[in-house]
């Protein structure tokens, strides 16, 4: 069989898929909002918990993480697989993606960013360090609070993310998540 086994070299390019697309959201000092779909997170530390997100400079949203150095993370959904893709082509210059979408902006208790009301889960975050790397500057960021969709708990108020149905990108597509196939350590567990 491994005989059989044949790959083409490609040249050194972005293939860690897939990935979470998230929808982050700003707020510039005049208390504008805007929702900028980034590809480029991720969760760097346990404790402190932490994440990252990598923008490019020309991005609308960019001069307000700098100015700010406040964001929410937002995660994405069946629902707002549209929004996400929208929040990802269109700019904040030329339109207010939150009315556009007809998307909630509601007030998050750490950060003057907003949260999206539609989204299950919010992680706002306040920027630590941001380090330029090339076309993307990544910003280092504290987890200042997280918000859950009570809708998705139950009686013992357990958090069942997979009923909101979450989504993924991978290699340019959007992808519904599947069956669950095992949980954490199930391959070492005795049952
Ligand atoms: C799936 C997807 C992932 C994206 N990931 C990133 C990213 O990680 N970093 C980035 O700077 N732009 C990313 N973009 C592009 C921005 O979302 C896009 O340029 C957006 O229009 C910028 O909005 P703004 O000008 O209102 O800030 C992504 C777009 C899509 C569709």
């Amino acid at each position: 069989m491994a005989g059989e086994m044949s790959k083409e070299i490609w040249k050194p390019g972005n293939m860690l898929y897939p990935l979470p697309v998230v929808m982050v959201s700003v707020a510039d000092r005049a208390g504008k909002y805007n929702i900028i779909t980034i590809g480029w997170a991720g969760t760097i530390c346990t404790n402190p918990p932490m994440v990252s997100i990598s923008v490019r400079p020309e991005r609308y949203s960019y001069s307000i993480l700098r100015d700010t150095g406040e964001f929410v993370i937002n995660l994405t959904t069946r629902e707002l697989a549209f929004a996400t893709d929208y929040c990802g082509v269109k700019s904040g210059r030329e339109i207010d993606k939150f009315r556009e979408l007809g998307l909630t902006a509601l007030a998050a208790s750490e950060v003057g960013a907003p949260l999206i009301g539609e989204s299950p889960v919010n992680i706002e975050c306040r920027v630590r360090q941001v380090m330029p790397l090339g076309s993307h500057d990544m910003f280092l960021a504290d987890v200042a609070a997280v918000h859950a969709d009570k809708k998705y708990m139950d009686e013992k108020r357990r958090f069942h993310l997979e009923k909101a149905e979450p989504i993924v990108y991978s290699h340019g597509a959007y992808l519904a998540c599947g069956e669950q196939l095992g949980t954490f350590g199930y391959s070492v567990r005795k049952n």
